[in-house]
């Protein structure tokens, strides 16, 4: 383990992801090690991990199983090719995957991010209807306020405003969009699915009807919409949006780079919701996080028609260098060992309730105005201060990691994704901060 050093390193080189760069180099918030549920900071501080790192480290941190996979792995095969190659380990780590995908998706084609992953999605989708003689089929559905990541397909049917502005001119043409399912006047506090809401799929009637069955490829949506602050599906929203797809032949993508690997108390949320897409897209816990790893699952159906239908030689133009890279394959296994092993999904659902009671006892607390959760999930909303949206949740994210306390904010929604391991009085510890630090903030 590396000691904690006492001065920060020369930022100016790297150029910081989704961060803001001046404001972050002159007050930086620098992690050194991690183990377990808590991360200790460049100074030596131990930080209470809420947010499973970026919703990924599924299994607690530096997991000794995964670590000596990974070290294992590296000291034996560094690297080995996938194009027209290929090795033990990825059709390992693939067929681990698929024991707990839902369905008949037991197709995987490997990535190494959710964005990768979800651009991979939409080319199979197109692929698919292609290779079935409909290649007229086109158009992407997606949401607003859904995160695909950041390829030009993923911030195309995403619907995160900034994501999409500097980049405007330059999205993929066949796109629209469904309404968000969030509404604070209907559902605030909702524990769980909101009872208000199923009939905003119908909303992809309209756009079928505007559009043309006939145009449309694929409705890509992540089934809780993560980072766009925590928005959970109304009770029967998704089961209409598989029906409507099923009826007009349209392909359903699950985005499940967050909801995927327990974060619900089930493998994917498809087998939580009991809907299952076409597509299913991963990452982050794949591999509980340790080596860049994402994946997409693709029903029979689709496999089929795109491989079995191809002429011979080379069926899908697609894939990375580092797509089944032996080092995150490595830690896929070691990873899902793990989650069976110590059944973390399961643990996941009986914490829930825990997690849904601690979050609420928020309602109340200073600037809060609504309170949502599903699983291992959690948003907290705030008012915004006038004329300065934002700056309330950064206040507050910045406190409780000066109290200890890692959490999530996007604009001012506080996000919570604990590793799955975590402990009913970590849970306490977590939520007792954000009240402390609520009550303490203008
Ligand atoms: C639902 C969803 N899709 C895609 C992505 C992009 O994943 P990555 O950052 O690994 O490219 C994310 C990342 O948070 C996500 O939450």
């Amino acid at each position: 383990m590396t000691e904690p050093a006492a001065t920060p390193p020369d930022m100016s080189a790297f150029w910081m992801p989704f961060t803001a760069n001046r404001q972050f180099k002159s007050a930086p918030r620098l992690l050194a090690s991690a183990k377990g549920m808590y991360y200790t900071t460049h100074d030596g501080r131990r930080v209470l991990d809420g947010t499973a790192g970026l919703w990924c480290v599924n299994a607690g941190h530096c997991r000794d199983e995964i670590v000596a996979a990974v070290q294992a792995q590296a000291a034996e095969m560094d690297f080995a090719p996938t194009f027209q190659m290929g090795h033990p380990k990825a059709f390992e780590a693939a067929t681990k995957i698929a024991r707990h995908t839902p369905g008949d998706l037991k197709h995987i084609f490997l990535t190494n991010s959710g964005s990768e992953a979800v651009d991979t999605a939409l080319k199979i989708a197109l692929a698919y209807h292609r290779a079935k003689g409909e290649g007229q089929r086109t158009r992407m559905i997606g949401r607003e306020r859904g995160y695909h990541g950041v390829g030009f397909g993923g911030i195309s049917v995403g619907g995160m405003t900034l994501n999409r502005k500097a980049f405007s001119g330059a999205l993929l043409p066949a796109v629209d969009h469904l309404p968000h399912t969030l509404n604070l006047k209907e559902a605030a506090y909702s524990k769980g699915q909101p009872a208000w809401g199923a009939h905003l799929a119908d909303e992809l009637e309209r756009l079928v009807t505007l559009h043309d069955a006939s145009t449309l490829a694929a409705v890509i949506v992540e089934p809780v919409a993560g980072s766009a602050g925590v928005l959970i599906p109304p009770q029967g929203y998704l089961q209409r949006l598989r029906d409507i797809c099923d009826k007009h032949g349209i392909l359903l993508i699950f985005d499940e780079v967050i909801t995927g690997w327990g974060r619900l108390g089930a493998p994917f949320a498809a087998q939580y919701f009991g809907v299952t897409p076409d597509l299913l897209t991963m990452a982050k816990g794949t591999n509980n996080a340790a080596v860049p790893m994402g994946a997409v699952a693709a029903s029979a159906k689709i496999h089929d028609t795109i491989v079995g239908g191809a002429p011979g030689g080379i069926e899908l133009f697609h894939g990375y260098t580092y797509s089944g890279h032996p080092l995150a394959a490595a830690a896929t296994c070691a990873a899902i060992d793990l989650y069976e092993r110590e059944q973390l999904f399961e643990r996941a659902a009986r914490t829930a309730p825990l997690f849904e009671r601690a979050i609420h006892k928020l309602r109340g607390e200073p600037h809060v105005i609504d309170v949502r959760n599903l699983g291992l999930v959690g948003g907290v909303e705030l008012s915004s201060r006038d004329g300065a949206p934002g700056t309330r949740a950064y206040d507050v994210f910045v406190r409780c990691y000066e109290k200890g306390v890692l959490v999530r904010y996007t604009g001012d929604i506080l996000a919570f994704s604990p590793p799955l391991i975590i402990e009913e009085a970590q849970i306490e510890e977590i939520f007792e901060t954000v009240a402390q630090v609520l009550r303490e903030t203008a």
